[in-house]
């Protein structure tokens, strides 16, 4: 009998699967994020986990988990909560479930551009404190969109989707960074791959949707925040390691026509002093892929990673692929 553990209730449709295939499994019924020492106790001798990225698998948990253990397979598309060689040498698949949130994150990156262009949030708290007194000329002047330059950092799933949304809907001009070419990108809405500097002279928009890697830690710093345009707005749906939190603070206080849109955090759910007094930043609790539909099409991806590694095929989103030839 299977020996499956889950770090955290995730939809039904999921844990269903699993029930239905090997009759039992356990999990965390607390509606919160597993201890360090709780989790090692509890992936002990386990076949297969599904964890969070909230959860660090790393060499020790690995480890505690022990030689049995197939998989352990993330409820998010983002792995870097994930130690990928440690996975390889214990022998343990690591999966995610990409594609199912593609959509979805991109819609939530393109809000918080939205809203932070069209003042809404700001909007909202003057009308409850009432506040509005009437139709004014200059009242609460926001930004243009459509027309605008919009540099998308990492045109993977999420990013590519952001810019041909932008760029058909809102007449945007597109200009990103990848390390590789995008073709597709190139053809269909005349993307166009710049440096990392032009990018942030240049565009009016900037969306941050790179994995977080030891690279691209910190890669918005207070050198390139320095190079964007005054007025520019940062939304960033990707990591929150990938900006200098610090250097963000500093700069939306230098600069006040200047906005971001954050949906995540370096020191999650801690966020650097200073942020939450600042009215040109609208802060989101890590919700890109946040809709009923996607996360339940997230749990079932999740499951079926666990039922195909634990069957004996290969999963059809294995992030450590170098397992597969040990
Ligand atoms: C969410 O951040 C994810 O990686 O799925
Ligand atoms: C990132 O992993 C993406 O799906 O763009």
């Amino acid at each position: 009998m299977a020996n499956i553990y889950v770090t955290r209730r995730i939809p039904e449709k999921g844990l269903k699967m699993l029930k239905e295939k090997f009759g039992k499994f356990e999990m965390n019924e607390e509606d919160r994020v597993l201890t360090r020492e709780e989790l090692l106790e509890k992936v002990k001798g386990r076949d297969a986990v599904l964890s969070l990225l909230t959860d660090t698998v790393d060499d020790e948990v690995l480890a505690a988990a022990g030689p049995q253990c197939k998989i352990f397979s993330n409820y998010a598309v983002g792995f870097n909560n994930f130690d990928l060689a440690a996975g390889t040498k214990h022998g343990i698949m690591m999966t995610n479930t990409p594609g199912v949130l593609t959509d979805t994150t991109a819609d939530f990156a393109i809000a918080l551009m939205f809203a932070c262009a069209r003042r809404t949030v700001e909007g909202d708290k003057f009308m409850r404190e009432g506040k509005y007194k009437g139709w004014g000329p200059m009242l609460m002047l926001g930004k243009e969109i459509t027309g605008k330059t919009l540099g998308i950092m990492g045109a993977g799933r999420i990013g590519g989707n952001i810019a041909v949304k932008m760029a058909k809907g809102f007449g945007m001009k597109v200009l990103y960074i990848d390390r590789s070419g995008k073709p597709e990108l190139e053809n269909e809405i005349s993307a166009k791959k710049v440096d990392i500097e032009t990018l942030c002279g240049e565009s009016d928009y900037i969306s941050i949707n790179l994995n977080y890697t030891p690279e691209t830690h910190h890669l918005i710093n207070e050198n390139l925040l320095g190079l964007m345009k005054k007025d520019a707005i940062l939304v960033n749906t990707a990591r929150g390691q990938i900006i200098d939190e610090k250097a963000l603070v500093k700069h939306l206080k230098a600069v006040p026509t200047f906005q971001a849109g954050l949906d995540v955090f370096e020191n999650e759910p801690a966020m650097e002093q200073g942020l939450t007094e600042l009215d040109n930043v609208i802060l989101a609790p890590h919700v890109g892929s946040a809709t009923i539909e996607t996360r339940e099409k997230m749990a079932v991806i999740a499951a079926q990673n666990i039922i195909d590694a634990l069957e004996g095929r290969t999963p059809e989103f294995v992030v450590n692929p170098e397992v597969l030839n040990k």
